[in-house]
């Protein structure tokens, strides 16, 4: 990243809403779920499964976690009625995890049942490192109980190998991701080729041990690592899926399709779009040019 790049990555929360909004919409498949299943039966044409993400977090009403819950449940009707190739992925922050834990492992338990209901599953998406320990635990009760639930590990956090050891033990479903919070140095990596290295060991243990794993990145040399690990364990498709964020390496995406490997893109819908997008845009190589351009034109 430029000097500039890094200036408007920590000035981007002072940025217009419509200037986020208008430059993170590639990562945003809009604020209707009517938007999001069009999207998603674009991706099933083009070979690639998707997974819904109602955006929303640390929610502080209980009647927005209770609508979050409802509209998962519509998510899921959708996606049955209308026969795409999806699944769902769900922050319990935005069901109140931090406010009203009982809630959110109600409001969850609804979720689960609705997906287990349409033979469908559920992946709990991993947040800031407050909340780790809490959404392992909910994972293994749920998973303990048979329910079709998945884990995602985060590479940048030092307690991530202990982690992975543990979802082995169970043979879970894990996503692995680098991580996006800012975390300080006493619990995460903070050099990318350190948490780079941590993540394709945790693929590869993973892998090896037998889970079903979801490749999260859009990083080149990692996806490359993972396939070589797919090819000296001889893993079949069916043990393994890449997972890319909408609106990012779409190229990437393109070649791994047609290459035969299963693909799911991270499909986040809803009013709730500015958090996320701020994140998105952090991660933009190239958000300086993306942010002048727009603020230059207005936003239009
Ligand atoms: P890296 O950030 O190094 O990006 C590699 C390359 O990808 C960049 O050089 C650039 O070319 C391109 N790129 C990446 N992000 C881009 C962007 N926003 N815009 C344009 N280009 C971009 N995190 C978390 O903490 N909890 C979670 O539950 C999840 N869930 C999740 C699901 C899925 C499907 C994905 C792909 C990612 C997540 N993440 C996540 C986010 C993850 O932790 C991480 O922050 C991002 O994936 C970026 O990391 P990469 O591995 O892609 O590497």
């Amino acid at each position: 990243m430029t000097l500039l790049d890094r200036l408007v990555v920590r000035t981007l929360p002072l940025v217009p809403k419509p200037i986020v909004r208008k430059v993170a919409s590639r990562y945003v498949a809009g604020e209707t779920l009517e938007e999001a299943v069009s999207l998603v039966r674009r991706l099933n044409a083009e070979g690639c499964l998707a997974t819904l993400d109602v955006l929303g977090e640390d929610t502080e009403r209980p009647q927005d976690a209770d609508r979050t819950v409802a509209e998962y449940a519509r998510a899921l009707d959708a996606i049955a009625r209308e026969r795409l190739d999806a699944n769902i992925s769900v922050k319990l922050t935005a069901l109140a995890l931090k406010r009203d834990p009982a809630r959110c492992r109600a409001g969850f338990a609804r979720i689960v049942a609705a997906a287990r209901g349409h033979g469908n599953f559920v992946r709990i998406d991993m947040e800031d490192s407050t909340v780790t320990e809490e959404t392992i635990r909910i994972f293994e009760e749920f998973h303990g109980r048979g329910e079709p639930v998945g884990l995602v590990l985060q590479a940048y956090l030092r307690r991530t190998a202990r982690d992975a050891a543990r979802a082995a033990s169970l043979r879970a479903n894990v996503r692995v991701c680098k991580g996006i919070y800012v975390e300080p140095p006493e619990i995460a990596y903070q050099d990318r080729g350190e948490i780079r290295e941590r993540y394709a060991e945790s693929v590869e243990r993973l892998l090896q041990d037998g889970c079903y794993v979801g490749i999260a990145t859009h990083d080149p040399p990692l996806v490359e690592r993972a396939l070589a690990a797919v090819a000296r364990l001889h893993l079949t498709p069916d043990r393994y899926e890449f997972q890319m964020l909408l609106g990012v390496a779409s190229d990437l995406r393109r070649r791994l399709v047609s290459a035969g490997h299963r693909l799911r893109v991270y499909v986040p819908y809803g009013e709730a779009w500015h958090a996320y997008s701020v994140r998105r845009l952090q991660e933009n190589p190239a958000i300086a040019g993306h942010v002048v351009k727009a603020l230059l034109t207005g936003g239009r």
